[in-house]
């Protein structure tokens, strides 16, 4: 949930650094922090809050050196204050986290006995004056950094620098994300391409368990019994222009409004519309044998599963099991033999998501992932990968990456059918094309955004609203009450239509804006009905529907939708909510790319 950068530079390290925490900024934002080396002397400048409170002190204060770590942090022990802001620092080493260690309170009870004094709250704290005990205890810096590591238990990603130590630097990473960079007479450290686009595009991920030794011209990776080991270097198609918010106002802006773009070039990649086929990466099992599919997610990732659980039992008669990734394994969930147990991630990263597919692996499971970053740790951990291809998503509330999702699962639904059975080419041909017309719809629908601005304008006043919808409206009405609290700070719960009558019925009155989604045909007749006992009592009904006509005269608003099928109408319909929560968030002045207490990339439990 925090962000790293380490530069072992050739030129001053605190403008490049600036420039990776600016991009690293979506993992957190309760303060930031640098640290450079100078002269063989350790200083550092810290602030809380956003990146710019630190910008503003560094133009201040500057801070010289070729030597530096960096962080933005989302705290886990302690308030966000200076004290408690990375990097921590002694006079011999600085250090930098993401991650929590476990056992920190023994081990500052330990160094409390040796006399230590702590100057902040964090666990981060402990670790650089452990590091720092070991030092004067005479230990060279490679023996001391090891020594540190081995005291720690819990997860960790950890870059450090040694007051001296002008051409070396050490990165450790359990649990939680740490790339190496190679530059050219540099080498970087960096939680995700991200961090390091715009420095190297050559990235090494560490895997769990590694730590690294770098000098300018040279790195030795180790593993976790301290043996040299080789891994391997991947090209980045991350560009530092890609993370760039070009003429929109916010970053999820721009990311509700590249949807139609990267949902064609994702289903390009798995639709052929010429052939009528469906075509998925190889695998290491046969879709036929499946005999049951498991969807395990958290957030926006964990509505696009529930939304799947609809299509794959009705298109491919597959039972599927879904489940918030924070529970699944706690209950001690039962496998089915050969299932197949798949993990929805935009970051790759979310460590409750990530535990449950260990979980699943250790089951037995085959275990694959729908992720939007290549080099995550889950998609390194997956029997197979199905990519998002959303391109770099940097708004904590996450849009494009919600579609896209939903267009690789209705592909693999698809395949699926096929593979089982259940549907013959010409069924497959006609779901392709329905496939291929969500860009264009969506397209269409973004076009008409200033309808929904003035709603949602209106509606950005009420205290507490409701998103209503039936069957694989259920999850887009849970996505969209996701989208509204997380951005605007309105409280808004999703909730099924024919669930109101059961008890939150009771919240409705004229203050109460309920949004229904209510698509024409299927269910749309017993959703009207719910949104007529709502309007019984007052109740503010916006209709998100192609219906002729609203429900009732004295409805109070409806954004005319296109007309399409089941497969697509869920992707069509993230994007009114999306835009509903925005233009909200944009009225209540709240801040819509970087919202309070959130991070983009929750690596922690
Ligand atoms: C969604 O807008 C939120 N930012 C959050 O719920 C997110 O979907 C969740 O944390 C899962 O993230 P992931 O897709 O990267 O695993």
């Amino acid at each position: 949930m925090c962000g790293i950068i380490g530069i072992l530079g050739s030129n001053p390290a605190v403008p490049r650094m600036l420039e990776s925490l600016k991009r690293l900024e979506y993992r957190g934002y309760d303060s930031a922090g640098v640290a450079t080396l100078d002269g063989g002397k350790i200083d550092r400048r810290r602030a809380p809050g956003k990146l710019e409170a630190l910008t503003s002190a560094l133009a201040q204060d500057p801070l010289p050196g070729n030597v530096g770590i960096g962080h933005t942090r989302w705290a886990t022990h302690g308030e966000p204050t200076e004290a408690n802001a990375h990097p921590h620092a002694t006079d011999k080493v600085a250090i930098v986290h993401n991650g929590i260690i476990e056992n920190f309170k023994a081990l500052k009870d330990s160094l409390l006995a040796d006399g230590a004094v702590f100057e902040g709250e964090t666990d981060t704290e402990v670790v650089a004056r452990l590091l720092t005990r070991e030092l004067n205890n005479g230990a060279a810096p490679r023996e001391a950094f090891q020594a540190t590591l081995a005291q720690l238990e819990g997860a960790f990603a950890l870059c450090v620098m040694i007051a001296g130590e002008e051409n070396l630097m050490f990165g450790a990473r359990e649990g939680s994300p740490l790339v190496v960079g190679l530059g050219t007479g540099e080498n970087y450290l960096g939680s995700d391409a991200m961090a390091l686009a715009g420095l190297s595009n050559r990235l090494i991920y560490l895997e769990e368990g590694d730590w690294v030794e770098l000098s300018r011209d040279d790195y030795q990776i180790f593993d976790r019994a301290n043996q040299l080991v080789a891994r391997p270097v991947s090209i980045s198609q991350v560009a530092a222009t890609m993370i760039d918010k070009g003429n929109h106002r916010h970053f999820m802006q721009k990311e509700i409004y590249e949807q139609p773009t990267v949902v064609a070039q994702t289903l390009g990649r798995y639709l052929d519309p010429n052939a009528g086929t469906v075509r998925l990466p190889g695998m290491p099992f046969d879709l036929a044998d499946i005999p049951k599919v498991t969807l395990v997610a958290c957030g926006t990732s964990f509505y696009a599963a529930q939304v799947a659980r609809y299509w794959i039992e009705k298109i491919a008669r597959v039972p599927v099991e879904v489940d918030i990734a924070s529970e699944f394994r706690y209950r001690d969930p039962v496998y089915a033999d050969g299932g197949l147990a798949l993990f929805i991630s935009q970051s790759g990263e979310t460590m409750d998501t990530l535990a449950a597919l260990r979980h699943a692996k250790e089951g037995g499971q085959h275990v694959a992932s729908i992720v939007n970053v290549l080099g995550s740790t889950m998609a390194r951990e997956s029997d197979l990968v199905l990519p998002m291809h959303a391109g770099p998503e940097v708004g904590v509330a996450s849009t494009k990456a919600f579609t896209c999702s939903l267009s690789v699962l209705a592909s693999f639904t698809i395949a699926l059918a096929e593979a089982k059975g259940q549907i013959d080419a010409e069924a497959v041909s006609g779901y392709v094309n329905e496939l291929e017309r969500a860009p264009a719809l969506m397209a269409k629908i973004l076009a008409n955004d200033e309808e929904i601005e003035a709603i949602a304008r209106d509606i950005a006043t009420a205290q507490d609203i409701l998103f209503v919808g039936r069957g694989i409206y259920f999850p887009i009405a849970m996505e969209g009450a996701l989208k509204l609290k997380e951005i605007s700070y309105i409280h808004a719960e999703g909730y099924a239509a024919g669930e109101l009558k059961h008890g939150p019925i009771a919240l409705i009155d004229e203050h109460v804006p309920v949004i229904g989604i209510a698509p024409n045909g299927g269910l749309s007749e017993k959703t009207v009905s719910n949104l007529q006992e709502i309007m019984a009592r007052k109740g503010k009904v916006v209709l998100l529907s192609d219906m002729e006509g609203g429900v009732a005269d004295d409805m109070y608003a409806q954004f005319k939708m296109p007309s399409a099928g089941d497969l697509i109408t869920p992707i069509l319909y993230a994007l009114p909510v999306q835009l509903l929560s925005y233009y909200a968030a944009v009225e209540k002045g709240t801040d819509v790319d970087m919202p309070r207490n959130l991070a983009k990339s929750v690596t922690v439990e």
